[in-house]
């Protein structure tokens, strides 16, 4: 039997990335938004990150997967239609689709088409009974999920602990557009990476192989390569700090010396020291997801946590 497997559809925009890079460098702290790490080369980097010896979430979350499985397929019941949130090389998802043995479709949703095409046709060739629905968007914008499963009982899939990339009032303002998007008779089962030394923080984002350095600098060669800058890569360094004030991870691009760039034709000077906020990684306990969770309209049915407490698994549902 072969697959249905809708052609991607694109949801996003032309010309964010242009204006937010250059309203992001206009700022006197300079920034630009988490979500344009991921282009073609940013999504390959992404994928080398997860297989880090230092990079402890993707393996862990995996593990819980694989042990708690045939639970969440209970809890999920038959039929139903899987929409993951920035669904990447959907690694994860074959795992998931593997305990869901009655899924009916999936919607895998990313930002980088390049990723999307790539796992659309690895999962059809492995799942041919599901209906695949693949879509191209922004997930933190308004968007549409097909017509098809208008009716489908609905399992969001949030796993990886990107909701930790969003500030918190925007993960609970997420959640809950993501609850109105799945619609009333969903469930979301979402990954939340917890709390720890920075001792095992730390390397997590700057390991010693320097493949998260190249996907944070990426970004600085996706602007040249797309909006006809002139970066010069070297002179800027990749930096993970720690903030405990606030429980997060954040990742700058630091300028190594006093120099102008220019971006579409637009001048930018960075003073020597000066940085790029480019993301935020967000830390959590438990009971603070859980409140998280609350504030957004789900409810916590069931919390999975590997034996060295290192990440979280939760499985939401409506109230
Ligand atoms: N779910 C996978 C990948 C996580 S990496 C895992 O758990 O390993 C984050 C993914 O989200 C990337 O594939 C990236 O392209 C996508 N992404 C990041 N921001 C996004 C946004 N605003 N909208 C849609 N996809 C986004
Ligand atoms: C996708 N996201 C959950 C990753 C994280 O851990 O915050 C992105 C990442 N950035 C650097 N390393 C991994």
């Amino acid at each position: 039997m072969s697959s249905i497997v809708s052609e991607i559809e694109t949801q996003l925009h032309t010309g964010e990335f242009a204006e937010a890079v250059l309203a992001g460098l206009a700022q006197s702290r300079k920034s630009i938004p988490c979500r344009f790490l991921y282009d073609a080369r940013g999504s390959e980097l992404f994928e080398e990150i997860t297989r880090l010896e230092e990079y402890y979430p993707t393996r862990t979350e995996i593990g819980l997967l694989k042990d708690h499985g045939a639970e969440i397929a209970e809890r999920a019941g038959a039929g139903c239609a899987v929409v993951e949130f920035g669904s990447g090389s959907s690694r994860k998802t074959h795992i998931l689709l593997e305990a869901l043995t009655q899924a009916s479709a999936y919607v895998p949703i990313d930002i980088d088409d390049a990723v999307l095409k790539e796992a659309t046709s690895r999962l059809g060739a492995d799942f041919p009974h599901l209906a695949l629905y693949p879509v191209h968007a922004d997930f933190s914008q308004d968007i549409r999920l097909p017509e098809e499963i208008e009716d489908t009982p609905k399992l969001g899939f949030f796993p990886g602990s990107t909701i930790g990339n969003f500030d918190l009032d925007s993960a609970v303002d997420f959640l809950a557009d993501a609850g109105d998007l799945l619609g009333p008779k969903s469930d979301l089962l979402i990954g939340a990476d917890l709390q720890k030394d920075t001792d095992i923080l730390i390397p997590a984002y700057d390991d010693a192989s320097g493949v998260t350095a190249e996907f944070t600098l990426n970004l600085l060669r996706r602007i040249n390569r797309e909006l006809d800058a002139n970066f010069d890569v070297p002179r800027f360094a990749h930096r993970a700090v720690y903030n405990d004030d606030v429980g997060r991870i954040e990742i700058y691009i630091e300028s190594l010396a006093d120099q102008k760039v220019s971006v579409l034709g637009r001048p930018f000077t960075f003073k020597n020291g000066e940085d790029i906020h480019v993301e935020n990684s967000h830390k959590f306990t438990v009971p603070q997801f859980k409140a998280l969770a609350q504030d957004a309209g789900w409810e916590t049915e069931q919390v999975w946590v590997d034996e060295n407490d290192l990440f979280s698994m939760h499985y939401l549902t409506r109230p």
